[in-house]
């Protein structure tokens, strides 16, 4: 039975992974999180007693800590989910980014070279490819697109990828990369594209759009992305890339107009504000690779995709009323700082 890490697992996609990982895999999963403003545990509480499951909050920079967890509980493996990931919180200060996404996957790299880990899985984004143009729809982000990054976001995570690259290359670490395009569906932190605008347009607040709004996104659902990963981790060639997308371009704009159709809301709710400075314009993945090569498909069309997340927003409402206003931090404390030695 594997024993795997999973850090940054109480965030949004990492709390996805663990939930699909432990319905579809006999694996322990070990969810190492330090529990930033995106940690949320209140993610995982119906799979929080599961046999196969554990918590373990900590920092991916703390060295001590990693090693001795990954001792401590045998692990063989890692996925590192773990970031800061926001790419308007980067642009208003980079230290944490590289703090974290740059020097923590160092500290991991560094874990799993010393403790003689069989697979090391950096979980990375199609960001790292830079901006494609709005005309050119044939042209889309392939593995070989050399990285050219726009934000300190983006910079942070190419960097951490860049590191990936050299350990394996330098130190024959068994490492895998997936690059993801822009995921959506459940636990996602509302202050990101889709959730943020199910819960303006539910309270009937104004629905700010970035610039004229025709910035392009590739949507793909989060259980697709997790599903991608777990091939990659299962079948994917040790030292390669992996891009993972929908295939589902979209204009920003309408996606908040489907969302306020859908919502039953009106779309003079829209408000167009300054664009975000440095603002990537599209984003296109090609997820051939993954799909010739690991057999690799999504689950998920958009329209079911979409329809099921704000179906999830709609139903758990008290989840994103208390990240909101900040009520979800005090579950770790609640439910898990008495359980701790
Ligand atoms: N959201 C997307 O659309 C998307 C797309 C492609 C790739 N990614 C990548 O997937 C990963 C997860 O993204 P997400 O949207 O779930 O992010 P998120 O912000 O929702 O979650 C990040 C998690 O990492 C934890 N964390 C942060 N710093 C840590 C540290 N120093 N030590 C331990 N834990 C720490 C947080 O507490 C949180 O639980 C990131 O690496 C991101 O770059 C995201």
């Amino acid at each position: 039975m594997k024993n795997i890490l999973v850090t940054g697992g109480a965030g949004f996609i990492g709390s996805n992974f663990v939930r699909y990982m432990l319905q579809n895999f006999d694996y322990r999963i070990f969810n190492f999180d330090k529990l930033t403003y995106a940690g949320n545990l209140e993610n995982l509480t119906d799979i929080e007693n599961h046999s196969n499951y554990k918590f373990i909050k900590g920092d991916i920079c703390d060295k001590e800590f990693v090693e001795s967890t990954i001792k401590e509980n045998k692990i063989d493996t890692i996925v590192n989910f773990a970031a800061e990931s926001h790419v308007d919180r980067s642009i208003l200060g980079s230290r944490e980014f590289v703090v974290t996404n740059v020097l923590g996957t160092q500290v991991l790299l560094d874990a799993a070279k010393n403790l003689g880990l069989e697979k090391y899985l950096q979980v990375s984004t199609d960001e790292v490819y830079g901006s494609l143009p709005e005309d050119k729809k044939e042209i889309k982000f392939t593995e070989l697109t050399p990285l050219t990054t726009n934000s300190p976001y983006s910079a942070s995570k190419a960097s951490a990828d860049l590191l990936c690259n050299a350990y394996h290359h330098t130190h024959r670490l068994p490492v895998l990369i997936t690059r993801c395009s822009n995921n959506y569906g459940p636990y996602q932190f509302p202050e990101k594209l889709i959730p943020l605008m199910i819960a303006k347009a539910t309270d009937g607040e104004k629905l700010p759009v970035y610039g004229d709004g025709r910035n392009v996104r590739d949507w793909l659902y989060v259980e697709d992305h997790c599903s991608g990963i777990a091939a990659v981790l299962e079948k994917g060639k040790i030292g390669e890339v992996y891009n993972i997308g929908g295939n589902n371009e979209w204009y920003n704009i309408d996606i908040v107009k489907l969302i306020l159709e859908k919502l039953g809301k009106d779309e003079s709710q829209i408000q167009f504000v300054k664009d975000r400075p440095g603002h990537d314009r599209r984003y296109a993945i090609d997820s051939s690779k993954i799909m010739r090569e690991l057999g690799w498909a999504p689950k998920y069309q958009f329209p079911e995709g979409i329809d099921m997340t704000i179906k999830w927003y709609m139903e758990n409402e008290k989840w994103w009323r208390e990240v909101m206003s900040g009520e979800y931090m005090k579950y770790f404390e609640k439910n898990y700082s008495s359980k701790i030695k």
